[in-house]
């Protein structure tokens, strides 16, 4: 099957299974009251994943191709059968909280009796499609979007697995188009998140290399997902970051965070990272602190990001210090002498001032100074206990 077929894609699909669960839960709503009510929206949405991404700026727009909701409801509803659709929309409004689970039922049986292809079976197609050589870019680009749409689904990434698409994601890694390879390590990078088994079967894979060469790429966008696919990959993972470290991973974020024509968004994924690894020697105290994150031209350049002009780069240096002192390797005095740490939190805290004086941007600068404040104190318990 190729994508000349006009089964629906994931996009199509996603919508479709929106507008019934739409009106399973309008239905509900007349009887359950609000706030008792701990429906998550159904099987197909993951939240929890959305956030982190967002958060790590990566959930970048999926352009459907619709100028309003109402075309994007209208082609759905052109798209399927609607005696079917107001049938289901009027027992919806019998239906009482019991029957939510009968719902749920009764709307797959639907979806299978329009021919929706269930998720695992539109991922075949793709993943097919990504196997087959002759596929024109554009088609394989159009398969790597259906993709990065399915995987959002909690339980897809698994499934993607298992029908084995981790070898045939990481092939696309050395397509000669650098946006194939962008969408591609934005998959991966999508898969990995929170997901030991998909982070242990990737490594294996051996790609982690070839994600960090990505990095130095000259297309940014390249460049930030690839990224935030290694990210992705050595996030509590102490066997990724033993790899990423063997491949000289600390002079790549060194080169990040004090090249100061880096962009912006590649030093923010950076200095989240190093926030990261940090964090992860934190929690595991058994095992040894990495002597880079005590190193003081490290430091400094982290320390230099946190007077940055950018509100959100601030945050993150600062979060990123806030766990690099609490490590037992750095060294309180470094932080004061050689990193400048008292005056570049200073120089914040009069920024902050303005922006909590006006309208703009208050809450956000009245959390970062709070965060300051905790840097602070953290700084200073550190410096009285004679440095460490
Ligand atoms: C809904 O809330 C009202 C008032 O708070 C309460 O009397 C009623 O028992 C609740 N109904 C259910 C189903 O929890
Ligand atoms: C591979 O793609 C080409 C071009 O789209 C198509 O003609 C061919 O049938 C596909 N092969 C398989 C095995 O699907
Ligand atoms: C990709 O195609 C090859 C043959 O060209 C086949 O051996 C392999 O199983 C396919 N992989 C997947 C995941 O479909
Ligand atoms: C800094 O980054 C720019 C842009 O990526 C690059 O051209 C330059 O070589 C880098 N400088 C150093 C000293 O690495």
């Amino acid at each position: 099957m190729g994508r000349s077929n006009p089964a629906p894609t994931a996009r199509s699909r996603a919508l479709l299974v929106a507008i019934m669960m739409a009106m399973t839960m309008a239905a509900r709503a007349d009887h359950v009251n609000k706030s008792s009510s701990s429906y998550s929206g159904g099987v197909y949405w993951s939240s929890a994943k959305e956030d982190e991404s967002i958060r790590e700026g990566d959930h970048d727009d999926f352009d459907g191709g619709f100028s309003s909701l109402d075309g994007l409801l209208q082609w759905a509803i052109g798209h399927s059968d609607p005696a079917k659709l107001k049938e289901t929309a009027k027992n919806a409004q019998q239906s009482s909280s019991d029957e939510l689970n009968k719902r749920q039922l009764e709307i797959k049986e639907l979806m299978e009796k329009l021919k929706i292809p269930s998720d695992a079976q539109l991922m075949q197609i793709a993943i097919d499609d990504l196997n087959n050589s002759s596929l024109s870019l554009e088609d394989r680009h159009h398969a790597l979007q259906e993709l990065l749409f399915l995987i959002e689904s909690i339980d897809n990434p698994n499934d993607f697995n298992t029908l084995g698409g981790l070898a045939v994601i990481v092939q696309e890694l050395n397509h000669f188009d650098p946006d194939i390879r962008r969408l591609a390590a934005w998959i991966i990078g999508q898969i990995s998140q929170n997901n030991p088994v998909i982070q242990g079967e990737i490594l294996k894979l051996g790609v982690l290399s070839k994600l960090m060469k990505m990095v130095k790429s000259n297309f940014i966008d390249e460049a930030t997902k690839g990224l935030y696919a290694v990210s992705a990959l050595v996030r509590n993972n102490l066997a990724g970051q033993e790899l990423f470290f063997a491949e000289a991973g600390s002079m790549l974020l060194q080169d990040i965070l004090s090249n100061s024509s880096i962009d912006i968004r590649l030093k923010k994924k950076a200095v989240y990272l190093v926030g990261d690894l940090a964090e992860c020697r934190l929690e595991n105290i058994d095992k040894d602190e990495l002597p880079f994150l005590s190193d003081r031209f490290f430091l400094k350049a982290v320390v230099d990001l946190a007077s940055s002009s950018d509100l959100d780069l601030q945050e993150k240096a600062l979060i990123t210090i806030k766990n690099l002192l609490q490590l037992r390797t750095t060294d309180a005095l470094v932080f004061k002498e050689f990193c400048g740490l008292e005056a570049a939190l200073g120089r914040m805290r009069v920024q902050l001032q303005d922006l909590i004086v006006g309208e703009y941007q208050r809450d956000f600068a009245m959390d970062l100074e709070r965060l300051c404040n905790e840097v602070e104190l953290i700084f200073h318990r550190k410096l009285g206990r004679g440095g460490n």
